[in-house]
């Protein structure tokens, strides 16, 4: 049974009670992050903390906890989890979300004068890419961008990306690609990379899209393999004469696109620069040579 954490307590996430005056519930008043553990470790845990601190400064509301007392909570969240097997099995490879509200108030648009957030934090499984995917990557469809201007604020607020990514599954696709003013923005919930001659593109951070962890870590990757990285705008006419398209994101890591619309991209199978970053992004994840040893003992 999945644990919860709810307002600084651990308890099944069933039994987890949330007041309909909740400003979360009520406005989407609230911010969110989702956080990658493997092997019962985080990773990337100090970006994500850094992440939420400037979401919840930009709506203004006030951290409710420090930097010490957040690691010892979703430490715990994960052993609850079980992160620490006592048989000595691998722990399993978990996505962290979690929540922070204004909290319950009256309804009313403004702020109240006093409320106490709500923290919620939950688990689930992270699945690594099925060698369908590895094959023969995945489809992505694009989509007009009709979201808000503040897509730097990770809220929970997702009714234009919710209704993208759905009408991206209605066409058989696993992400809408959004395209604001001719140019690409990100995913409905990832980031997106071109590769155009060798060269790794992808929109820079004042766009009008979130700054994800894993884009800013697969950067640092490609420039340490001496890839040449620019972070510029994407024309939709450069998303279909690309010879690579990636998706990127905590739950799903690096995603090869080999089809756009319909329309295969490049030579409509994974490209060779996402199979290098891909292995160097699955040999930079905690229990990397874990997973390695238990895979040769599988063969
Ligand atoms: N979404 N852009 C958007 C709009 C996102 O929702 C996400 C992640 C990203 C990638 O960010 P990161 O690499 O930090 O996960 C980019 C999460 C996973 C979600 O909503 O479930």
């Amino acid at each position: 049974m999945s644990i919860a954490l709810f307002n600084g307590e651990f308890l099944p996430l069933e039994e987890v009670r949330i007041s309909p005056l909740d400003r979360g519930f009520l406005f989407g008043d609230s911010v969110y992050e989702v956080i990658p553990s493997y092997a019962g470790r985080f990773f990337l845990l100090d970006a994500h903390l850094d992440r939420l601190a400037r979401s919840l400064a930009a709506i203004r509301l006030p951290n409710p906890f420090g930097r010490e007392q957040w690691e010892r909570h979703l430490g715990d969240l994960l052993r609850h989890n079980g992160a620490e097997p006592t048989d000595g099995s691998t722990p399993p490879d978990l996505g962290l979300y979690l929540q922070v509200t204004r909290g319950v108030a009256p309804r009313d648009h403004a702020f109240p004068d006093v409320s106490e957030p709500t923290v919620l934090g939950m688990v689930s499984p992270i699945r690594p890419l099925g060698p369908a995917v590895r094959e023969a990557g995945v489809s992505a469809v694009t989509r007009a961008d009709e979201r808000w201007g503040r897509c730097d604020i990770k809220a929970t607020t997702l009714l234009a990306n919710v209704l993208a990514r759905q009408e991206a599954v209605e066409s058989d696709a696993v992400e809408a690609l959004l395209l604001r003013n001719g140019r690409l923005t990100e995913g409905a919930a990832s980031n997106a990379f071109v590769v155009r001659d060798g060269t790794l593109v992808t929109p820079p951070l004042d766009s009008g899209m979130l700054a994800g962890v894993t884009r800013d870590f697969v950067l640092g990757l490609a420039r340490g393999e001496g890839v040449p990285v620019e972070e510029r705008g994407v024309t939709a006419a450069e998303l279909r004469a690309a010879d690579e398209v990636w998706l990127s994101s905590s739950t799903r890591e690096l995603l090869p696109v080999t089809r756009i619309d319909g329309e295969p991209v490049g030579t409509g199978r994974p490209g060779p620069l996402w199979t290098r970053l891909h292995a160097a992004y699955q040999a930079a994840k905690p229990g990397a040579v874990r997973r390695q040893s238990e895979a040769m003992n599988h063969e």
